[in-house]
């Protein structure tokens, strides 16, 4: 057993309980641990979902790290996780009960990492198609909603050029797509070994964070806008000398000083349901591809954080929780 996953075995469990990934302290990923809850208790509000996929996120590791204290305190010990993809199991009598046995994906601020959840905001949870995966519908939670609401944000017109930075990542290979989509031109910028990747899911052009610019620097005079997705001071620094007076959006960080006459604004926010509804209208047509670089089970939680901080992004890692059956 690696050094990063779990010592307790999944299977080992007390009857009527389940097992989630707690964050205790602010140390960062070494020091998350796997406990064992009871079972929740269904209320007519709630739906009771057994957990499929969660989406390994760089939120999971700021909120770990204590760096997001000021925008979003918690109080410790807490069940961490964002998204999840899973069977609804129990249905509250206020809820409808034709989401018994399907497969959903949503939103859940109190913690997804964990065997089973309740959900109980019913905009927060959404039923995915037959002809979706749900690994793939997972993808959408935390990765094409940030890329939607940045997207559209940015007004991008078709015809215009977007450059984007982290655009490997689980947001950034989304945002490609949905650039192409709506027939606006993509810069991406990424790793020299995600090019493939990259001009796959429609970028026009490809520029390689690890090779010098100046080399690389013809396709960006047609540039109108940038989203930042990278978060990387020393990038931008690097690239806005070649852009003209563009304005910057970044998801990423919240502070960057631009060259004269280009604009910079940190950028945060949500899509409607009725959006997450197009999005995986999207993914069922196949106009969308959802990227997962790896998944990993749950209990192995610290090795798959450690890739997303130590390997190239290939869209989204997420962990796995029970054999799919769909
Ligand atoms: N505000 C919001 O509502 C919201 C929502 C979702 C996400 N976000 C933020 O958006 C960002 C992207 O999220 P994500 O899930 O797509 O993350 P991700 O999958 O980890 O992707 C991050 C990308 O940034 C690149 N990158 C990081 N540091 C870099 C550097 N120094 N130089 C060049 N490239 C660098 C990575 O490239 P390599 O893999 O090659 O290193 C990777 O492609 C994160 O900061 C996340 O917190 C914000």
């Amino acid at each position: 057993m690696s050094a990063n996953r779990f010592q307790t075995p999944a299977t080992i469990k007390p009857h009527g309980s389940i097992q989630a990934i707690q964050q205790q302290s602010y140390q960062g990923i070494d020091d998350l641990q796997l406990t064992t809850r009871p079972v929740p208790k269904l209320n007519p509000l709630a739906v009771r979902i057994e957990t499929r996929y969660t989406p390994v996120m760089p939120y999971d590791i700021l909120t770990e790290t204590g760096q997001l204290q000021q925008i979003r305190p918690v109080k410790l010990p807490m069940v961490l996780g964002y998204g999840f993809g899973g069977i609804v199991r129990e249905v509250g009598r206020l809820r409808q009960p034709s989401l018994l046995n399907q497969p959903v994906i949503g939103i859940q601020p109190s913690g997804s990492h964990q065997e089973q959840l309740l959900s109980t905001l019913p905009p927060l949870l959404f039923r995915v198609p037959q002809d979706v995966s749900l690994a793939a519908a997972t993808t959408l939670i935390g990765g094409a909603d940030a890329a939607y609401f940045a997207f559209k944000k940015s007004r991008l017109q078709p015809g215009d050029t977007v450059l984007i930075t982290g655009a490997s990542g689980s947001v950034g290979t989304y945002l490609i797509q949905l650039a192409h989509l709506f027939g606006v031109h993509t810069v991406a910028v990424g790793h020299t070994s995600r090019h493939d990747l990259l001009a796959r899911l429609g970028a026009e052009q490809v520029i390689d964070y690890d090779r010098p610019l100046i080399d690389q620097a013809n396709s960006l005079t047609t540039v109108t806008q940038v989203i930042d997705l990278a978060g990387a001071t020393t990038l931008l620094d690097r690239l806005t000398p070649y852009l003209g007076p563009v304005r910057i959006w970044s998801l990423a960080q919240p502070h960057y000083r631009p060259r004269p006459q280009q604009v910079f604004t940190f950028i945060s926010g949500a899509i409607m349901p009725k959006d997450y509804q197009w999005l995986l209208r999207q993914l069922a047509q196949q106009k969308l591809t959802a990227v997962i670089q790896e998944q990993h089970p749950f209990t192995a939680v610290k090795t798959a954080q450690h890739h997303l901080l130590d390997q190239h992004s290939a869209g989204r890692i997420l962990l796995t929780y029970h054999q799919e059956v769909r």
